[in-house]
Formats: C-alpha cells, sequence, structure tokens
C-alpha cells in the first residue's frame, strides 16, 4: 500500500467523525466564497498585521502610553496586607482579592515554603492524563468534593482556560448554552468555542430567561440536544449574585443543566463558604459548580465539582488539561492549607462580612450608588469622564494614600466611573472610616468640576 492510498484511508475515517466534516464543510466552504469574492473583484489593497494593531491599539491599549505603571500595570510592593508600597509610599490597598485574608496568613507562608522546599515547582512533570497524577492531587480533589458536597471534583490549572475548556467539552452543536448577559470573559470565551445555538438573557432577568428557555426547549426538541443554562454565583464587577434559587426552581418547568461560576462566591459566601449556592440553600440544584483558588484563596488553581460521571468524562475531554501540564505540588500542598484553614476558621469570613458591611453601609449612608451588591465586592458608581475618572485616582493615591481600582468604559457604560473596591479580613475598621471620609471629598471635588481635563492625567514620571 502506497503512503497515498494509506492516507486516503485516513483522511476518509476521519470525516467519518461529524465533527470533522462539519470543520472541513466550513473550510471549504469559506475557500469557496473567498475564490467568488476573488473573481468579482480584483484585490488591491493587503493588511499587514503588525501594521493593523500599530493603528488599532484596541478599547484599552488606546490608553497605554499615558496609563502604564499608574492606572494600568501598577506595582503594588511589600507584604500582601491592607496596606502596601506603591511607587515608594504606603498606601491602604483596597484593589486585592483576598477575600479572607490567606495570603499572608502565617501558617499559609510556611505550608508554601515547606512545599516549595521540599518538592520545587518542576513536580509533576506532566499532564495530569499522562505523568502528573500524584495522591497530593487526588487529596484536594477529594476534600474539595467533601466540602462542596458533590461527588467528584477536577482540578483545574487555570480558572478561565478551565471555564473555556469545560464548556467546550460539554456542550456540542446540538446543544443549546443560555448564559446571563454580565457572564465573565471566561465563559464568553467558552461560548465562542460551541457550534450550537446560544440565547443570552439580560443580567439576572428571570422572566427573560423563562423565554430563551422556551425557545431553547423548542430547538433542541428539534436536534435531539439538551440546554445548559450558565450564570455566575456572585458577579465579579456589580457584586450582586446570581438568582440560583429561581434558576434552580425553573428546573420544575424546563430541562436544563445549571452551570455556575462561582469565582467570587467560593470561600465568602454561605454558612461553611461553600459558595452562593450554600447561601440561596440549593447546593443540590448546581449541576457544576466552578471555584476559583484566585480570590479567597489567595492561590492559583481553580477547580470543577459535579456528580463522578461528568467529572470522569471531564477528566477524559476537557483539552486544557489533557494537553496541559499539571499543578505543580506547592500549589496543590498550598491549596490543602488553604482549604483547611476556610473549613475550620470561621472568623475569617467573618471578619471579612464584618468590614463589608461597615463599608457597604457606612458608603450607602453617605449617598453613595453602590448598585444591587449582597456580597463583599463593592462597586462605587459615579458619573464623569475618563480623563476625570483619572483625575480622582490620582487624587485618592497622591493625596489621600488610597489604592483602588478603577473601572470604565468599555467595561461600564460611557460616563460611568466604577470605583470597585475589595474588602478583606485584614482590612480595619479604621480603614473603612478613613476611606468613606476621602470618598466623599472626592465626590464633592467630582460634582464641582476639580478633576475636569480634556486627556487623561499624565503625571507619571
Ligand atoms: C467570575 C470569574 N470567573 C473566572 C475567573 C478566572 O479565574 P482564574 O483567575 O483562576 O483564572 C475569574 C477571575 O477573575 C472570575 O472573576
Amino acid at each position: 500500500m502506497t503512503a497515498d492510498s494509506i492516507n486516503s484511508i485516513l483522511l476518509k475515517r476521519l470525516c467519518q467523525l461529524p465533527y470533522l466534516k462539519l470543520i472541513l464543510w466550513r473550510i471549504s466552504g469559506r475557500e469557496r466564497s473567498g475564490l467568488r469574492n476573488l473573481n468579482k473583484k480584483q484585490i488591491t489593497t493587503m493588511t499587514d498585521i503588525f501594521e493593523k494593531i500599530r493603528k488599532n491599539r484596541g478599547p484599552l491599549g488606546m490608553h497605554a502610553k499615558d496609563a502604564h505603571g499608574y492606572f494600568t500595570f501598577p506595582k503594588l510592593e511589600g507584604e500582601i496586607s491592607n496596606k502596601m508600597v506603591f511607587r515608594g509610599k504606603e498606601r491602604l490597598v483596597w484593589s486585592l482579592n483576598n477575600y479572607l485574608g490567606l495570603a499572608n496568613h502565617p501558617e499559609v507562608r510556611k505550608a508554601d515554603a515547606e512545599a516549595a522546599g521540599e518538592y520545587g515547582f518542576a513536580l509533576p512533570m506532566g499532564a495530569r492524563m499522562m505523568s502528573g497524577n500524584s495522591n497530593p492531587h487526588e487529596q484536594l480533589e477529594a476534600e474539595l468534593s467533601s466540602f462542596m458536597s458533590k461527588e467528584d471534583t477536577i482540578l483545574l490549572n487555570f480558572g478561565y482556560q478551565g471555564m473555556v475548556s469545560a464548556i467546550d467539552a460539554l456542550v456540542d452543536r446540538h446543544d443549546v448554552i443560555v448564559y446571563d448577559s454580565e457572564a465573565h470573559a471566561c465563559i464568553i470565551d467558552g461560548l465562542r468555542l460551541h457550534m450550537g445555538k446560544r440565547f443570552v438573557y439580560p443580567h439576572n432577568d428571570m422572566t427573560s430567561l423563562e423565554k430563551q428557555l422556551e425557545r431553547a426547549t423548542k430547538l433542541v426538541e428539534g436536534t435531539n440536544g439538551g440546554i445548559m443554562v450558565i450564570t455566575e454565583g456572585v458577579f465579579g464587577m456589580s457584586g450582586d449574585q446570581g438568582k440560583l434559587k429561581e434558576i434552580v426552581e425553573l428546573k420544575k418547568k424546563f430541562s436544563f443543566r445549571l452551570f455556575v461560576d462561582d469565582a467570587h462566591g467560593f470561600g465568602t459566601m454561605g454558612k461553611t463558604g461553600a459558595g452562593t449556592a450554600e447561601h440561596q440553600g440549593v447546593q443540590d440544584g448546581i449541576d457544576i459548580y466552578f471555584g476559583t483558588f484566585a480570590k479567597s484563596m489567595a492561590l492559583i488553581g481553580a477547580f470543577i465539582s459535579s456528580d463522578e460521571q461528568v467529572v470522569e468524562y471531564l477528566r477524559y475531554n476537557m483539552r486544557s488539561q489533557i494537553f496541559a501540564k499539571a499543578l505543580p505540588m506547592p500549589l496543590v500542598i498550598g491549596a490543602l492549607k488553604r482549604l483547611e484553614l476556610l473549613r475550620t476558621q470561621p472568623e475569617l469570613k467573618n471578619k471579612l462580612w464584618e468590614i463589608t458591611n461597615a463599608l457597604q453601609s457606612g458608603l450607602r449612608n453617605e449617598g453613595f450608588e453602590l448598585g444591587n451588591t449582597d456580597s463583599p465586592v463593592t462597586p462605587v458608581y459615579l458619573n464623569g469622564t475618563i480623563p476625570e475618572a483619572t483625575n480622582l485616582i490620582l487624587d485618592l493615591r497622591e493625596n489621600y494614600d488610597i489604592f483602588c481600582s478603577m473601572v470604565v468604559y468599555p467595561v461600564v457604560p460611557k460616563g460611568v466611573i466604577m470605583l470597585r473596591l475589595i474588602p478583606t479580613a485584614v482590612h480595619t475598621i479604621a480603614d473603612v472610616e478613613y476611606t468613606i471620609k476621602a470618598f466623599k471629598d472626592v465626590k464633592n471635588n467630582l460634582a464641582a468640576g476639580k478633576y475636569n481635563v480634556d486627556k487623561i492625567v499624565t503625571t507619571i514620571s
């Protein structure tokens, strides 16, 4: 048999896979239409990719020259705590997802250092499936399953790529995804890989969700597919919770599976810290639970907990985990220590909520608009231009020594300035009182037009 005939048999076999057929059909379709267009009008110009990106820097990148190093990519130095050093001076920091204050907990630091000393960062030396499995990895999965009251858990190297890849693995072109309009970028990127239909409902709008579920149900009756609803437990920008209880209730009327990204709820919400579904009393109604180690656990990595069969399916089908190196050992051992503290030291979560309640009620009492947050995420909404926002932040940082994140268009609508505060268990009531006073000042200055400039401020040397 010649090499050519072997190739043609292989190609025929591969083409029997429905996905591949579709891809080949799409590619050849694109080529066909490309050729048709070519025949109609001769190509007169071509774009060099580098030239294109030199001209169009993107909605955020267009500010890079003025903002880099101060408003974007700032460097916070020193011990991770409520006070850190920014540009050589100590500032009060409200910008770290260190909800429970575990980043600098002495037991955490000790466990991290010992694990790094014992194993280094090289181990394991491959993907879990091939050569990268270990007892600590399996122990962490078992402990997370028990904490989340789910049958099984899969560890993910990074939350973002894990979410993208899980969506990719779970649905095919016959299935419909119904999702919240404020879903995190990693959910949107997962949707980009989805070859079937996707229906969006306005943020937390249950009437619209029901309508989309009716549409989706009709559609999958024709395709013989299934429906997956994806939402967040706590929305990371606005701080309001996904309406998990209402969504679970809809299961009585519609047939679907519910996938919840609870990046900000894990460790902060619920009686035990098991997240937003625990808080809303519907843990059993969540079919697939995603949590990250990057927020409450102050680490890197993430996990998905679900039924045993679903997790086994993910282990053997999630491309981002099959084709990527496993979490290094110190991260796994560090996560085990953090999970132990999260479970056994409820005072950390209590302190987080004490600070959260003081901050949010204090700001609301002073007339600040915080939207619908009902989690520690604290957005403060003001009205102003992007240049005004930069001037206000400059004032807060340089004259009040307060460092918080500024969120502007395109993340929020034009004309809105969002100052995003993340309270933690290592903040103090004195920090809260000082911040509210400073916020009153800058709000008055903004209203009086004191920050009014044409361009974003560039006092950075
Ligand atoms: C809602 C949400 N999902 C997923 C992620 C990604 O998690 P990770 O930082 O572990 O990649 C984040 C992180 O910002 C998030 O806020």
